[in-house]
C-alpha cells in the first residue's frame, strides 16, 4: 500500500508541488469571487470525503477555514476535541490513529507537541495535516505566501522582514523561503531565535535567511513586515517573554525603516499594543484579513493535494 500524502511542513514538498498547490488556490479563489460562502465547488471534488480536526489547543481561524473549505469541496468534518477524546485519558496517538483511520479520510491535528503529529502521520493510513504545532505553522505560511504574492509579486523577488519571537510561524516561513525562494531578514532577541534545526537547514539549502538582534537592521529595505505574538500558545514564560520583546515592536516608527510601500502581515489573533499598534494593524498596508481569508483558499487546495482529487 502507498503512503498517504501527508502535509506536515512546507520543506517535506518539492518546490513544484508547493508552486502547484499555490496556484490551484489562487485559480479556486478567483473562482468564487463574489458567491455565497456556503456554495459548494462545481463538481464536489470531495463528495464522500471525511475530514476530522483534532484540536489539542483552540482555535478560531484553522476550525472555521477547515470546516467550510471540506464542505465548499462538497465533503464533511468532524471536530475533535483532544480533552474529550480517549488521547485526554492516556490512549496513544498511534493508536487514535490507527482507529481514526477505519472513519475517515484525511485528519488535520493542531497538536500540543510537533512529535504528536509525526506520531499521527506514522501510523495513519489516511493523509495528516499540520494545523499548528509548537514548531511549526505551514498552513498558516502557505496562506502567508499566497497573500503576499496577490499584492506584491512573486515571493523569489521579495524581501520579507520577521520581527519578534522565531517561533512556530517563523520556522515554516524560513522553510517557505528555502523552498520557495526570496529574502527573509529575521529580528529576534539572541534567547528566543529560531531553533538552530531550521537554520541550518536554511544554510545547507543555500536560503537567503539572515539573523539579527536589530529590528530596524532587518526591516530596512523591506517589501513586507511580519510579526507574530509574544507568547505563543505553549509558551509558559510569559514575563519573560514580554521583556525581552517590548523592543520588537512593529509600530510605525519601526514600518518607517521598511520600503515606503511596504505590507504588514500577522498569522492572527494579534495581541494589539503589544507586538504591534492599531496603528499599523489597521493601515492601508496591513494585509491580516486577507491572510486569514486565504487560509481558506489555501487549505483546500491542500485538501485536494493529500486526497489526489
Ligand atoms: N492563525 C491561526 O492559526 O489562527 P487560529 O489559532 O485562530 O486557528
Ligand atoms: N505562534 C502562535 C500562532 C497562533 C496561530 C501560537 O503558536 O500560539
Amino acid at each position: 500500500m502507498s503512503s498517504p500524502k501527508h502535509f506536515l511542513d512546507i520543506a517535506d514538498l518539492d518546490t513544484a508541488t508547493l508552486s502547484s498547490i499555490l496556484s490551484s488556490a489562487r485559480a479556486m479563489k478567483d473562482r468564487r469571487k463574489g458567491l455565497p460562502k456556503g456554495l459548494r465547488e462545481a463538481g464536489e471534488p470531495l463528495k464522500g470525503r471525511m475530514l476530522a480536526l483534532i484540536f489539542e489547543r483552540p482555535s478560531t481561524r484553522t476550525r472555521v477555514s477547515f470546516e467550510v473549505g471540506m464542505r465548499q469541496l462538497g465533503g464533511e468534518t468532524l471536530v475533535l476535541t483532544a480533552n474529550d477524546m480517549q488521547l485526554g485519558r492516556g490512549e496513544t496517538i498511534a493508536d487514535t490513529a490507527r482507529v481514526l483511520s477505519r472513519y475517515v479520510d484525511a485528519i488535520m491535528i493542531r497538536a500540543a507537541r510537533h512529535s504528536n503529529l509525526t506520531e499521527l502521520a506514522a501510523a495513519a493510513s489516511v493523509p495528516v495535516i499540520n494545523g499548528l504545532t509548537d514548531l511549526t505553522h505551514p498552513c498558516q505560511v502557505m496562506a502567508d505566501v499566497m497573500t503576499l504574492e496577490e499584492h506584491a509579486g512573486p515571493l523569489k523577488d521579495l524581501t520579507v522582514s520577521w520581527v519578534g519571537d522565531g517561533n512556530n510561524v517563523a520556522a515554516s516561513w524560513i522553510q517557505a523561503v528555502g523552498m520557495l525562494g526570496g529574502r527573509l531578514r529575521i529580528a529576534a532577541p539572541a534567547e528566543l531565535a529560531p531553533a538552530p534545526g531550521v537554520m541550518d537547514w536554511a544554510r545547507a539549502r543555500g536560503a537567503d535567511v539572515r539573523l539579527t538582534t536589530s529590528p530596524e537592521e532587518a526591516v530596512r529595505g523591506a517589501d513586507c513586515v511580519i510579526t507574530d505574538a509574544w507568547v505563543s500558545m505553549h509558551d509558559t514564560d510569559a514575563a519573560s517573554r514580554h521583556n525581552l520583546l517590548q523592543p520588537y515592536q512593529v509600530n510605525a516608527r519601526l514600518m518607517r525603516h521598511a520600503k515606503p510601500d511596504a505590507r504588514f502581515m500577522h498569522c492572527l489573533p494579534a495581541h494589539r499594543g503589544e507586538e504591534v499598534t492599531d496603528e499599523v494593524m489597521d493601515s492601508a498596508s496591513s494585509l491580516v484579513f486577507d491572510e486569514a481569508e486565504n487560509r481558506l483558499h489555501i487549505q483546500k487546495s491542500i485538501l485536494l493535494h493529500c486526497l489526489g482529487a
